[in-house]
């Protein structure tokens, strides 16, 4: 992202940012609510159009294109080309409450890359076993747990092959019982898999465990960054200091 601004209305979201995030990287993100932590995933998966700047993934822009070496503004079809190379996870889990797990993975599959129906059960299977479903295939999102459903929700994304992956507060709506099972997926793809990652979560030693680099944002701008054991044990910025000693004391 380059030079990227969100405004609603006369509020400035997002200030000029300048954020890269490197094939294979994983990133947290950090930062008061209302900072624009979620704002910056909708902006890099395309759901909105910033009021100024660019987006670039995996070489597409989003919503420009390159002629003769000038940017123009481009629609619709060109962020869906680019997008096709995201996924992102919520915090709600977003599933279709009539259809199993298993139906909720294949669903884009089938519809979104038309994979015949046995392909698209293959790949389901394979990563709802991934995310320790293999046995709750056939339930719906009623008959499954707040972390289990999170858990169809982060394969029925992979199932997509991203080449990267958002992850916004995923375990903030869950009891506190079953962040464990839910960050513990989330640890492994990210220990396990080549897809970069931006990560925004409170969950400070899972950071720690995952991050290559901490992004503390705050009123749309970054206040600092740097490796883990520097954001999140030895902060520069009195802003993160505060930020990180609520979030301990919470
Ligand atoms: N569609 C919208 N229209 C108007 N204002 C919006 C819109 N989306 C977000 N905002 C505002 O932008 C600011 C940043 O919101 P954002 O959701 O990105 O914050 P956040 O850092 O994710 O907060 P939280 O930690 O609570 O999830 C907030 O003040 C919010 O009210
Ligand atoms: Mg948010």
């Amino acid at each position: 992202m380059r030079d990227v601004t969100m405004r609603y209305g006369s509020r400035t979201v997002v200030d000029s940012l300048l954020l890269s995030v490197k094939p294979r990287e994983k990133v947290a993100i950090i930062g008061p609510s209302g900072s624009g932590k979620t704002t910056i995933l909708r902006l890099a998966m395309g759901l909105e159009r910033p009021s100024e700047g660019w987006i670039r993934i995996d070489g597409n822009y989003l919503w420009h294109v390159e002629r003769n070496g000038a940017l123009l503004p481009a629609g619709e079809q060109q962020a869906r080309r680019a997008r096709r190379a995201v996924g992102m996870v919520f915090q709600q889990f977003n599933l279709f409450p009539h259809m199993t797990a298993m139906q909720n993975v294949t669903e884009p599959l089938v519809h979104v890359l038309r994979l015949s129906k046995k392909d698209a059960h293959d790949r389901a299977a394979d990563l709802l076993t991934r995310v320790g479903l293999a046995t709750h295939l056939d339930h719906r999102p009623a008959q499954l747990s707040g972390g289990q459903q999170q858990r169809v929700a982060i394969a029925r994304s992979l199932a997509l092959r991203p080449k990267v992956m958002l992850f916004d507060e995923v375990t903030s709506a869950l009891d506190p019982e079953l962040v464990g099972e839910v960050l513990n997926v989330i640890r492994d793809l990210a220990h396990t898999t080549s897809m970069a990652m931006m990560i925004v979560t409170h969950e400070i030693t899972f950071a720690s465990d995952i991050a290559d680099r901490v992004i503390m944002f705050d009123h749309g701008h970054v206040v600092e960054e740097g490796t883990p054991d520097v954001v999140l044990r030895n902060p520069q910025s009195p802003r993160t200091k505060q930020f990180l000693k609520a979030i301990l004391e919470r």
